[in-house]
């Protein structure tokens, strides 16, 4: 059984930072999230890998090559044009097993395979779809469920006191081959919106299971910033790079840490990392590897992803920042989101 990655969306809701970059390739405590997922899996003893690509698929390419590294396969199914989320699937047909896992790279999560393959051995079925439970179901597509688990209906966006459930699709499927006959070939086709109501309608065996665990999607900036605090705060178990020299305080290999500077936990520092004297990080501030950060620098609520270069007496807070950056000094910014490229986005 393989495992399918959906990776080629364009990740617009995360612009600037996917701009030039698929949006899984954003980097979660320092590593794309991407990496995380493939090495979770492949603890779970999937060894045999295909990434979905379309949106700059040589920045996932030249990261992964053929997967060697990781001591797995990878194969790319390129498109030509954006496909969707079904459509996706229908292209990397000749790639899949006769069962696989489809997982959207983009959702965050620590997901206990065993379970969710269990369930879908049992109920025989074409689909097994993960689900997770949120407090507010009112913004997404709630299921509703018979007692077998067999899924009824998608209810989208739901009234509270009408709500199925509060039980939503996690991106994450347990597939049988043969549904992709459900799926045209030649245009984009969204899962949620059109495969799934049609394979309900169809009777075609489509179940639910609870996956246990965190989950978040990262599809924002603001979740995309809420994901790293939980990671600082041990919420999740993401594996956190360096040593924890203080509670709370992640620091990598080979940092020049200036003298007066104050590290205010939850902080996670990268490798090599440059701290000019007098300088505050923290709290909750994460520092990509090879970073270099001037005197006097203040820095509270922000992520800056590798190479970035902040000059003296600068006040950053809740900022996010891409590979490279050079921000000069005596700035003051809030709620910057930004690439090299120096577009911001408040
Ligand atoms: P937004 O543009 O901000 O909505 O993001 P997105 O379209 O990249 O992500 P969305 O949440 O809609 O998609 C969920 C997952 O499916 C993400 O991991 C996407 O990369 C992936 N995805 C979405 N559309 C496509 C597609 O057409 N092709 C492929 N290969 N993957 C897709």
């Amino acid at each position: 059984m393989n495992a399918l990655l959906l990776a080629g969306g364009l990740g617009t809701r995360l612009k600037p930072l996917t701009e030039t970059l698929p949006k899984p390739m954003a980097l979660i405590a320092n590593r794309p999230w991407l990496e995380h997922v493939i090495v979770h899996l492949k603890k779970q003893g999937i060894q045999n890998f295909v990434i979905a690509v379309k949106h700059h698929p040589e920045k996932i390419q030249n990261h992964f090559g053929n997967g060697e590294k990781w001591g797995i396969t990878i194969q790319y199914a390129m498109e030509d044009s954006l496909k969707g989320t079904a459509g996706a699937i229908k292209n990397a047909e000749r790639y899949l097993d006769d069962r696989f896992i489809v997982v959207n790279a983009d959702i965050v999560h620590e997901i206990d395979l065993n379970p969710l393959l269990e369930f879908h051995r049992k109920h025989g079925g074409n689909v097994t779809i993960g689900l997770t439970e949120v407090d507010d179901p009112t913004q997404y597509g709630v299921v509703q469920q018979d007692g077998a688990g067999r899924i009824l209906r998608f209810v989208e966006k739901p009234r509270l006191e009408e709500a199925p459930s509060r039980r939503i699709n996690a991106g994450i499927y347990v597939m049988e081959k043969k549904v992709l006959s459900f799926i045209p070939p030649d245009r984009e086709v969204s899962i949620e919106r059109e495969t799934f109501p049609l394979l309900i309608t169809r009777n075609a065996g489509v179940y639910g299971k609870v996956i246990s665990g965190y989950w978040m999607d990262m599809g924002t900036k603001d979740r995309y910033r809420r994901i790293h605090w939980d990671v600082l705060n041990r919420v999740n178990n993401l594996p956190i790079p360096g040593k924890e020299s203080g509670k709370g305080i992640w620091l990598g290999k080979n940092c020049d840490i200036g003298p007066g500077v104050l590290l205010i936990p939850p902080v996670l520092i990268g490798d090599n990392v440059v701290i000019g004297e007098r300088s505050i990080i923290g709290p909750f501030s994460v520092i990509g590897n090879d970073c270099v950060i001037g005197r006097n620098v203040r820095c509270s609520e922000t992520i800056m992803w590798d190479r970035c270069k902040i000059n003296d007496a600068t006040h950053l807070s809740n900022c996010i920042f891409g590979y490279d950056l050079e921000m000069g000094s005596k700035h003051i910014l809030h709620e910057a989101v930004m690439n090299r490229m120096g577009v911001l986005q408040a």
